[in-house]
């Protein structure tokens, strides 16, 4: 039976990369994205030097949780997820006046980075089979070593699924 992927921030750079590479190796791959007509360009790129469609789109602000919990179940009624890659993510935080500036330029890469990976994972924790699923999470050599907000946004993605790797051993 063929492998069903999700990769979020399908559409474009890295993501679209990722999704190539996944089609390519004969996966059936979901891209996720805010922007519908984004997403349709890519697809119909992906899908052009496939043997076979095998990539389609679905529309969700990944920090919404309610946007990402209707995305699941879209996605949960179509079977199940054997790969998800976290990728949708990028630098958002713009320096502000005062501490104020400070915390809008934090709140935004936190909001940007981290709900995306966290919300999306925990929507489809319990469609990736046991065992076999699969979760990547994209980080940035920042979360290492900085800078800034993007950086500690990157980070925090690091714990998170450091945390969700080790509960996972006993089920695969
Ligand atoms: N490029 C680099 O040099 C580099 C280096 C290290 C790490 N990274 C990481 O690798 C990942 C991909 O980077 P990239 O350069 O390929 O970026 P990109 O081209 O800007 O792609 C980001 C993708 O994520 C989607 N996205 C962003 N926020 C979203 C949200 N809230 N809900 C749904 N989709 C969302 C965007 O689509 P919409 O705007 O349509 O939603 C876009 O398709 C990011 O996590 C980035 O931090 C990149």
């Amino acid at each position: 039976m063929e492998r069903r992927a999700v990769v979020s921030g399908g559409g474009t750079g890295i993501g679209k990369a990722v999704a190539a590479r996944l089609a390519g190796d004969g996966c059936a791959v979901v891209i996720l994205g805010r922007r519908a007509d984004v997403l349709a360009k890519a697809a119909d790129e992906l899908n052009a030097g496939l043997p076979e469609p095998l990539v389609t789109t679905e529309t969700a602000d990944l920090s919404e949780p309610a946007q990402v919990q209707d995305l699941a179940d879209r996605l949960t009624a179509g079977g199940r997820v054997d790969v998800l890659v976290n990728n949708a993510g990028g630098s958002f935080g713009v320096p502000g006046e005062g501490l104020a500036g400070v915390a809008a330029e934090w709140a935004a890469d936190v909001r940007g980075n981290v709900l995306p990976a966290v919300l999306l994972t925990t929507a489809l924790l319990s469609a990736l089979p046991r065992p076999g699923g699969r979760i990547v999470v994209l980080s940035s050599v920042a979360g290492l070593r900085g800078p800034g907000s993007y950086g500690g946004s990157k980070a925090a993605l690091h714990a998170w699924a450091l945390g969700l790797a080790r509960s996972w051993p006993p089920t695969g």
